[in-house]
């Protein structure tokens, strides 16, 4: 179903997914923080991506490097010249806005006025700040505003510690801040985020081989946990799009409540960035081959997604409303249980102590393995409907009869059918469904 971007925003603050930063203080669209919920499903992203980049591959390993990099790494990426957004302020009500964003070229969104742009001048994304206690130039660093660098920056030392030979791939997540002139959209574009990236090194000549490898393994990625392929969909950045460093790039886009906008971009970075590095660093990057004695600068694929971005994307796609036969109405958030950052509730069916103790054992036994709930309050008819709408996969209840039969009743939260299991095989039986 279409989910509006106010329902969404709305079910995540209430429910302990998104706050807005510092909203005791008003509130900052800079960022946002990840309560209860959100830090759990976030998370599973991550673990996913790296499941599927790194884990199962055994080309790739991971990085987790500085946020804080000497400076010439942005002088010899391009970024301190060309990370740039076009800008223009309007002179009527001083709001600063993104040309390329524009609806109308002539009219400010702001203000509603026309013709009050200033002339556009290049707007740099990064942040600054000073190392140290003086406040000089020669201080001055950036926060990185991708993770990409820290891999360039590394591949001889990991090459060497790893002892690995060309295709192999470096993957990090981790956080970069972009000064956006507009951030918005909830946490679509925000000035601090989470990035999932890999470079994918390889010998030239097989570069476009890797990129449809890539194109094809991050779009299964998505569908594999879930997302409806119909909201997918792969773009091919036209000449005028493409970043400085990229020859090719292709972005995967989801259907947003406001339309297509991009979940990840995989780019052909060439070997643009290991040359950058070898000009200002004076340290050879170049690769040698053995097995060919041929020495030679690797090519780099990217697939670089965004690990905020796609945990709303996820929110998004899996939001459900259904009508029961009852006439009652359920909001499901159906994700994949990989996703969910409950995969369990632990529900006694009274309040009775008779019932949450026993319940207190088994929530401690699959607390061992799975993320999960125990809830007292309220009727089990509403707890079912709190679990569904955070995505529990599966509900178990503890009722009366559980105290003689020694079994609980499982929920599936998207079918809502429901199995006797005997506690002695529960373990087995949500491993078979959840693991
Ligand atoms: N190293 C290449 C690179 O950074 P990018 O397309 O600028 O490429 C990759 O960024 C991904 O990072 C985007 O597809 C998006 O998912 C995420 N991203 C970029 N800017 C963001 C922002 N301001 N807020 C949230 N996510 C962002």
């Amino acid at each position: 179903m279409t989910v509006s971007l106010d329902t969404i925003s709305t079910l995540a603050q209430h429910r302990g997914f998104v706050f807005q930063s510092s909203q005791i203080y008003g509130g900052t669209r800079s960022a946002y923080d990840y309560g209860p919920l959100g830090v759990e499903m976030l998370r599973n992203v991550k673990d996913s991506w790296w499941r599927s980049m790194v884990q199962e591959r055994g080309d790739v390993v991971g990085l987790d490097s500085a946020i804080i990099q000497a400076r010439k790494v942005w002088q010899a990426s391009g970024h301190e010249s060309v990370f740039t957004d076009p800008m223009v302020e309007c002179t009527n009500c001083n709001a600063r806005l993104r040309v390329d964003k524009l609806e109308d070229p002539d009219q400010c969104p702001n203000c509603g006025k026309r013709g009050t742009f200033s002339e556009p001048r290049q707007f740099n994304l990064m942040f600054k700040t000073h190392t140290g206690p003086i406040e000089s130039d020669e201080n001055m660093v950036y926060l990185r505003p991708e993770t990409a660098q820290g891999i360039f920056i590394n591949f001889e030392n990991v090459r060497r510690s790893a002892r690995l030979k060309l295709p192999f791939g470096i993957a990090q997540v981790g956080k970069s801040f972009r000064n956006e002139i507009t951030p918005g959209q909830f946490v679509f574009r925000t000035r601090e985020f989470e990035q999932m990236e890999m470079e994918f090194f390889c010998h030239p000549s097989e570069s476009n081989q890797w990129f449809e490898h890539w194109v094809d393994a991050r779009h299964r990625w998505y569908t594999d946990l879930g997302m409806n392929p119909d909201n997918l969909r792969i773009r091919p950045h036209d000449a005028d799009e493409l970043s400085h460093y990229s020859t090719g790039t292709v972005d995967v886009e989801y259907l947003f409540p406001w339309g297509w906008d991009e979940l990840e971009g995989i780019a052909n970075r060439t070997d643009f960035d290991l040359k950058q590095h070898i000009e200002w660093s004076g340290e050879d990057l170049s690769y040698f081959d053995p097995e060919t004695n041929d020495r030679f600068l690797p090519h780099v694929i990217e697939p670089a997604a965004g690990a905020t971005r796609t945990t709303f994307a996820f929110l998004i796609d899996g939001y459900d409303e259904e009508t029961l036969a009852s006439g009652d109405k359920r909001t499901v958030l159906r994700l994949h249980h990989r996703l969910a950052p409950f995969k369990l509730a632990v529900l006694p069916l009274s309040k009775k102590p008779e019932l949450v103790e026993p319940c207190e054992k088994i929530a401690a036994e699959l607390r061992k393995r799975w993320m999960l709930e125990m809830d007292v309050t309220q009727n089990i008819g509403k707890r079912y409907r709190r679990q569904d709408e955070i995505g529990t996969p599966y509900c178990i209840t503890f009722d009366f009869d559980s105290i003689d039969d020694h079994a609980v009743t499982v929920r599936d939260r998207d079918s809502m059918a429901q199995d006797r299991v005997s506690v002695d095989r529960l373990v087995d039986y949500l491993a078979d469904r959840l693991d």
